[in-house]
């Protein structure tokens, strides 16, 4: 599947590597694409392009951007109209609090900003390294997936489920309103209550 990550950060990088280890043809978008220091990643088959425009190179467009870029980001990347688009950000205020919530949530407004696109929250509630490597020894991780096209929805669980994680239908894209607070749950896990980075959800059932 040929896969656009706006975004070269830790959650860009990661998603990058992983999904061209499982044979995706993963594009990375850079603002500027002299940059040399992806060489790991374009030695596992990565392609730099340039964020401008890089809305048409792909079937299914990550954002892994601060939430204050994505108005900018989304503008430059040109139209996403049919297009999958993966909300992997988090609304985070400097204060590790949410910018947006209850009422309304970054992955909607994305879907404001990008009419036609088919928005899909994923990939926001469990930190970077876990998308690099999603292996732990006590099972699988959780990745919970909301969107309101079916179909968008079902390709983003498949690609979940290609790194790993036991992706989790959890209904409409307004139910990102719950999981960007999950997000920070992970956040202040990890941080606050020192846990660390090497920790993430998962789903029992009997
Ligand atoms: N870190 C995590 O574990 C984690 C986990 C889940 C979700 N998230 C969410 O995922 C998002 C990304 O997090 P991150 O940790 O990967 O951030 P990060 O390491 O700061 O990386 C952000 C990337 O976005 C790029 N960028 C900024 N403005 C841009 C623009 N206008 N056009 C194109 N690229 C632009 C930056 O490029 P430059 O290198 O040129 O500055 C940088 O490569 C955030 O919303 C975060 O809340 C993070």
């Amino acid at each position: 599947m040929d896969i656009v990550i706006l975004g070269a950060g830790n959650v860009g990088r990661a998603l990058a590597g992983a999904w061209a280890k499982q044979g995706h043809n993963v594009m990375l978008a850079v603002r500027d694409s002299n940059r040399r220091d992806f060489e790991d990643l374009e030695d596992e088959g990565v392609r730099l392009i340039n964020a401008a425009g890089a809305g048409r190179h792909g079937e299914v467009v990550v954002l892994a951007l601060p939430w204050a870029a994505v108005p900018a980001a989304l503008k430059d990347a040109g139209s996403l109209k049919g297009r999958i688009v993966v909300d992997a950000t988090n609304p985070l205020t400097p204060e590790m609090s949410l910018a947006v919530g209850h009422t309304d949530s970054a992955a909607e407004t994305i879907a404001r900003l990008a009419p036609g696109a088919h928005v899909i929250k994923a990939f926001n509630t469990t930190g970077a390294h876990n998308m690099a490597d999603s292996t732990y020894p006590g099972g699988q991780l959780v990745m919970p997936v909301a969107g309101d096209d079916a179909g968008a929805k079902e390709t983003v669980m498949k690609l979940a489920a290609d790194l790993g994680f036991e992706p989790v239908d959890v209904g409409a894209l307004s139910m990102s309103r719950y999981l960007e607070p999950l997000a920070v749950l992970w956040i202040k896990l990890a941080t606050a209550q020192k846990l660390g980075t090497g920790i993430g959800f998962a789903l029992l059932r009997r």
